[in-house]
């Protein structure tokens, strides 16, 4: 753990607890988020489906690629992940992204606005928690939330026609911001 890094952010009034414990949970949420999702993808089906499937899958691998992201900061801050993925699954930030009853394509819609929802919140405090104290784990979360606006206006247009200005991204899951942190 790079302890001075540490040491500066904690003067700079952060308790690394208790951003570990957020990002955590935030990290668990992204897990969890991708493994529903694949099932969520794999019920947007019909016509009506096929029309949302490749959206679905940018905010899948998308959300993956935060789990991905967020992972080496919480181990660069001197955190770990829990040894038993029960217990991670247990501790995620956002609900589960059930497949809801009936899978016609507008609840699972609904479904993935509120994961997004969620998403988006749980960034919005992290961005809120670390400005101006730890640069690193803000221009993280903030790059993770550009994404995440971007997920929610997705299917909020898709949902309710609100132009959220989408346009496919150049390949699946590019993570425009993200793709930064990401080790390649
Ligand atoms: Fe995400
Ligand atoms: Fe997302």
């Amino acid at each position: 753990m790079p302890e001075q890094n540490r040491a500066l952010i904690e003067r700079a009034g952060v308790d690394v607890d208790k951003l570990l414990e957020m990002l955590v949970k935030a990290a668990a949420a992204e897990f969890t988020t991708y493994y529903y999702y694949t099932i969520l993808r794999m019920h947007t089906v019909g016509l009506e489906g096929e029309a949302i499937k490749e959206i679905v899958e940018d905010a899948r691998i998308e959300d993956r690629n935060h789990f991905e992201a967020l992972v080496p900061r919480i181990y660069e801050l001197g955190g770990e992940l829990p040894r038993d993925i029960r217990d991670f699954a247990g501790v995620a930030a956002c609900m589960d992204a059930r497949l809801p009853e009936g899978a016609d394509v507008k609840s699972i819609l609904k479904v993935l606005l509120e994961a997004e929802r969620c998403a988006v919140r749980v960034y919005t405090e992290i961005c809120e928690y670390t400005h101006g104290r730890d640069p690193r784990t803000y221009d993280l979360a903030l790059a993770i939330l550009h994404e995440e606006i971007e997920h929610e206006a997705w299917f909020e247009e898709l949902l309710y026609g609100r132009p959220g200005g989408h346009f496919r991204r150049g390949r699946p899951g590019e993570s425009p911001y993200v793709s930064k942190f990401l080790k390649s």
